[in-house]
């Protein structure tokens, strides 16, 4: 990628996924390798949480709340990149751009497919003072493709290594894999849920918003006939490119089971078996030398050990090679902008279906 202007190439990734748990912010400097330089989780009051979860499904005066919503996420995520700058002590002027997500309320892959997201830039970007690049999604949907995963590239810059398959995985809400060989991105996919279901039961059950390192799920025995019929879900069969989200797991995808008749604890322990076994299927299908996990559930231990019991090669999160699993997909959305700064494409075509690379994003000036 060519190098940009900026003496300093600082640059402000924010993230807030399908778990709608906190905005993730990081600041990253690239020399040309990534270094976070600072990172702050942004907590989501609980109303805003319930108006955007309530965005995710169908329902009446749509259009009004999501522009409300949009309007008072922007504003959340110019507090959390305000937060991050202080307390790196680090000034808006010394930023050349903020690459932000948003908050997906709908994605929906396939002919004449669409991505939305919230979180205004305009805000952002007049809050901050900050160029910020936003919508990075559509153009990669436009041009055939899922426009998801975006991370594949970022995956290939910070992770690849010569001589090795390696897969990585972000385990957020979603999960989702990124095949590399050597440095190149050679494939890659959403392969399901990741913590979604777990999170949706364990608040269904006993209100809480996670199950802290599984332990609620390693109480119980996994439901093996109910696992095997959750296989056969038709995503998890689909052939790649595929992505996915709130659409297809949720609560209301939980409430299709006969769950209520089986321990609660039982029904935990099935679901994150379902997280790993959809997950640890498509890395032994891609025949990884190395799995390295990303994202909130790298820190679920009972997931990782279930993974490390199913995967044919070594397991590890990427703690290990520098970069703290939660700190991932926010510096991915730093080098995303980094990359429309520069007139680089984001998106990886072998995984999104795309039938070109390109340029991603809008960029919104303060
Ligand atoms: N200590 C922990 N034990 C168990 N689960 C955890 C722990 N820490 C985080 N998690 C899980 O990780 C989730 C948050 O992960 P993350 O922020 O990566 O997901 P996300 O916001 O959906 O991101 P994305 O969709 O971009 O991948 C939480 O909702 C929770 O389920
Ligand atoms: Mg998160």
């Amino acid at each position: 990628m060519p190098r940009t202007t900026s003496a300093n190439d600082l640059y402000v990734g924010l993230m807030s996924g399908t778990s709608v748990d906190a905005i993730d912010a990081a600041l990253v400097r690239f020399s040309p390798a990534c270094d976070i330089v600072a990172w702050h989780s942004h907590p989501i009051p609980e109303q805003l949480r319930c108006g955007i979860l309530e965005l995710c499904q169908p329902g009446d005066n749509e259009i009004d709340r999501f522009g409300q919503l949009d309007v008072a996420l922007g504003d959340l995520f110019a507090e959390a990149t305000l937060a991050l700058l202080d307390s790196a002590g680090v000034s808006a002027d010394a930023v050349t751009a903020i690459g932000s997500h948003g908050q997906t309320v709908r994605h929906r892959p396939g002919e004449g497919g669409f991505s939305l997201q919230l979180g205004s830039a305009d805000v952002i970007s007049a809050r901050t003072g900050i160029a910020t690049v936003a919508n990075f999604r559509n153009h990669d949907m436009v041009l055939g493709g899922q426009g998801a995963p975006l991370v594949p590239a970022f995956h290939a810059s910070v992770f690849g290594l010569a001589g090795e398959r390696r897969v990585v995985a972000n385990i957020g809400g979603m999960a989702n894999i990124t095949v590399l060989d050597g440095d190149a991105v050679s494939g890659g996919y959403d392969t399901g849920p990741g913590n979604v279901l777990m999170d949706s039961w364990i608040y269904q059950q006993r209100g809480e918003h996670l199950d802290h390192n599984g332990e609620w799920a390693a109480s119980g025995q996994c439901l093996d006939e109910l696992l095997a019929d959750m296989l056969t879900d038709d995503f998890i069969r689909r052939p790649a490119p595929k992505s996915t989200g709130r659409e297809d797991f949720d609560a209301h995808w939980l409430a299709r089971w006969p769950l209520e008749q089986s321990a609660p604890a039982d029904v935990q322990a099935t679901l994150l078996a379902f997280t790993a076994r959809s997950l640890a299927d498509a890395v032994n299908n891609a025949a990884a030398d190395r799995l390295l996990v990303c994202g909130g559930g790298a820190r679920n231990d009972t997931l990782m050990r279930a993974l490390a019991a199913l995967c044919n090669c070594p397991v590890t999160s990427t703690d290990d090679y520098g970069v703290p699993p939660e700190q991932v997909e926010a510096a991915a959305f730093a080098w995303l902008a980094r990359a429309r700064m520069a007139g680089a494409p984001g998106n990886a075509p072998a995984v999104t279906g795309a039938n070109r690379a390109a340029v991603l994003g809008a960029l919104y000036l303060p």
